[in-house]
């Protein structure tokens, strides 16, 4: 922990100790780098921006960047993390979804530049999984929420309430990969008879009760994983994003994806197979690229983190 603090401490700009405030740590903040050799100069466009611990780097390089993220408090909170960049143009951000990629470069004033490099990492970042109000976490007590974008119309609450037993089962099987789909829905449609399950901690409880403490990982990961998707419109968006982001990229420019589970890295891995079919560059990484046992050790919730790259022709 106290390594993790001095690192964050060297980390800020400005050198000014944020007290409670702590940032959300890269994965594979040294892989990136060292497949990006960010150029000075260039600009490379970071497409879930978060607490911009990738983009401070790249800054640091002399890279110049745009960052995006859908969550409006992350473009807030790291507007004033890299704001010495952002006075002098080498740093801009843009709140939207990377579903709209190419309406949100021609929104800002780098209609025409093209990219070094594109990253994608995806999930959520500390920040949000921390907040109790966010829902992300079934270790913190909270609403059903798990909206990125607080302008999305449905929450977690809704489909937990609304679906059908039949429904929850599809959601929990296929975005969830759970294999208790059956028992899960189930138990949730009968504890929905005596009232709604309104917070994260009763989801929590109800998956615990429902299949016991059997496995290292939580019983409710996998249903939360899949509601999150759900909400988020996750794997849809990803697919989306990547199919805007050739246009975006200058000539030898590379595409970096970090994935969190196998229904992304799944859909990443076959894109790129299909962009290098198409001979419109070379996957870089025929196996996924993934944390050492350092990163490991240090920041367990790397632990899922494969990175994959393409470079255009
Ligand atoms: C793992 S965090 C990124 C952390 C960041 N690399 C850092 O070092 O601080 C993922 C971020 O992507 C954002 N995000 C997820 N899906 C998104 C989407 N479809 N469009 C834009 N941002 C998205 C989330 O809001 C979150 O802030």
């Amino acid at each position: 922990m106290e390594e993790y603090h001095k690192h964050l401490r060297s980390d800020d700009l400005r050198g000014k100790l944020l007290i409670g405030k702590t940032y959300h740590r890269p994965v594979l903040l040294g892989e990136v780098l060292e497949v990006l050799e960010v150029k000075a100069g260039e600009w490379y466009l970071d497409c879930t921006l978060g607490d911009g611990g990738h983009s401070l780097e790249i800054l640091k390089k002399g890279g110049n960047v745009l960052g995006l993220d859908v969550d409006p408090e992350a473009i807030e909170r790291t507007k004033g993390r890299l704001e010495g960049f952002g006075e002098s143009g080498r740093f801009k951000a843009i709140q939207g979804n990377f579903r709209d990629i190419k309406n949100l470069v021609l929104q800002m004033d780098l209609a025409d530049q093209k990219f070094a490099g594109i990253l994608f990492d995806l999930g959520v970042s500390s920040l949000q999984l921390e907040n109790p109000e966010r829902g992300f976490s079934f270790g913190k007590v909270g609403p059903l929420d798990m909206r990125m974008d607080p302008t999305l119309a449905v929450t977690a609450l809704d489909l937990v309430n609304g679906l059908n037993k039949g429904e929850l089962y599809e959601l929990f099987t296929k975005l969830g990969e759970e294999k208790y789909s059956r028992r899960l829905a189930e138990a949730l449609v009968s504890a929905r008879e005596v009232g709604p399950i309104q917070t994260t901690r009763q989801l929590a409880e109800l998956a615990e009760k429902t299949l016991g403490r059997r496995e290292k990982i939580h019983p409710a990961t996998r249903i939360f994983q899949a509601l999150r998707i759900a909400v988020n419109d996750e794997l849809n968006a990803l697919k989306e994003g990547l199919d805007q982001v050739m246009t975006l990229m200058e000539e030898n420019g590379q595409i970096l994806v970090i994935s969190f589970h196998s229904l992304e890295d799944r859909i990443v891995k076959n894109t790129f197979n299909n962009w290098e079919e198409e001979g419109l560059g070379k996957v870089v990484t025929k196996k996924p690229i993934t944390p050492s046992n350092l990163e490991l050790r240090e920041n367990p919730r790397s632990r899922s983190a494969k990175m994959r790259v393409f470079r255009m022709l």
